[in-house]
């Protein structure tokens, strides 16, 4: 039958043959690339007084960054850090931390805004359309792809426009200048301070509860007495700081008990002092089992014995917990006869 034989309005109209081609073409490449729009050129492209100006604009961002961050470093040996000031609209804030603040948000967004201004105006902006590929590159692919790299860094006038780069190069030499200031705010450096304690020849032996200095016949076989050296007071500024090296465990064990000789000369009839701070990584020792005088650690159940010179039984702790010599003043009560012959804690602090 040929289409002479089919009554018109059964053959297809023209608008149904558009829309079958597309639909052919969609069938063929669903996503077809609908390409790149016509580039338009920047008023800098093409006018060589306006790169200029664009220039000096990206100069002067990264001029900026460098003064806001000389002032930083200014502000920070300044102002003292107690100074009060009012700034409208805080208030009543810190000179040092709203100058330290507002140079280096100042010092960080003169260079963020000068290299967005750069590659905005300045920096090739040609479209490139580029096909997907394997994931491992060809040695021809990684050829252009330097080729183009070097086509980019060209085109960045990085070479040529060298008052732009003389000018990043300073900003971003100088920033980092401001986190080393900062460093300052660490303080002193530690020195000794962590190989000492302050235990001392003839300081007293303190009980932590009851703030009473301790007689030999307050330690009991099978106790556990918690001490602090004498002068050391719960309200001093410092006190969790000297209390974290000096604390001192102290229990009685009979003479015939103790396995270490050394142990048994620093003693004081059978009564042994140790570091109450773990060797493992610091934590404070509490748990006593007076029939075997063991001591365990909560935190990672390092467990020592204080029979036999307070060595590692089971546990993570590399070493045994440092003894305090120990002995009894005209008055009778237990003084420290020096201070800890070894680092207190863990055994980081004696591979210095
Ligand atoms: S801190 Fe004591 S076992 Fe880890």
């Amino acid at each position: 039958m040929s289409t002479q034989d089919i009554p018109e309005e059964n053959l297809p109209s023209e608008q149904d043959a558009g829309h079958a081609a597309v639909a052919e073409a969609d069938a063929k490449d669903p996503f077809a690339d609908p390409g790149l729009p016509p580039h338009e050129h920047r008023i800098q492209d093409i006018d060589e007084r306006a790169a200029k100006r664009s220039e000096r604009t990206v100069a002067l961002l990264f001029t900026l960054s460098m003064v806001a961050t000389v002032a930083f470093i200014a502000s920070f040996v300044a102002f003292p850090v107690d100074k009060i000031v009012y700034i409208f609209p805080f208030g009543r804030i810190s000179a040092l931390n709203f100058s330290l603040g507002l140079t280096l948000g100042i010092a960080l967004f003169c260079i963020g805004a000068g290299a967005v201004h750069w590659a905005r105006t300045l920096m090739s902006d040609v479209e490139i359309a580029d096909e997907r590929h394997p994931i491992e590159a060809t040695p021809e692919v990684k050829a252009k792809v330097m080729d183009d790299f070097r086509q980019g860094a060209k085109e960045s006038g990085f070479g040529r426009r060298k008052l732009i780069r003389n000018t990043m190069f300073g900003a971003l030499t100088l920033v980092p200048l401001s986190g080393l200031v900062l460093l300052r705010d660490l303080g002193p450096l530690p020195e000794d301070k962590l190989r000492h304690t302050l235990w001392s020849k003839g300081k007293l032996l303190v009980n932590q509860n009851t703030n009473e200095p301790l007689r030999p016949s307050d330690v009991r076989v099978g106790s556990l007495t918690f001490c602090k050296p004498e002068g050391l007071e719960e309200h001093d500024h410092d006190f969790q700081t000297q209390i974290a090296k000096a604390a001192l465990m102290v229990v009685r064990i009979k003479p015939d008990d103790i396995k270490d000789k050394q142990q048994r000369e620093w003693a004081h009839e059978g009564i042994v002092a140790y570091s109450k701070i773990c060797t493992h990584v610091g934590c404070p020792i509490s748990l006593y089992e007076q029939q075997t005088h063991h001591v365990l650690c909560p935190c990672h159940q390092s467990t020592f014995d204080l029979s036999d010179g307070a060595r590692v039984i089971f546990g993570p702790a590399g070493h045994a917990l440092p003894q305090l010599r120990i002995g009894v003043n005209e008055e009778g009560y237990l003084e420290a006869l020096g201070d800890f012959e070894e680092p207190v804690g863990p055994a980081f602090w004696e591979r210095g």
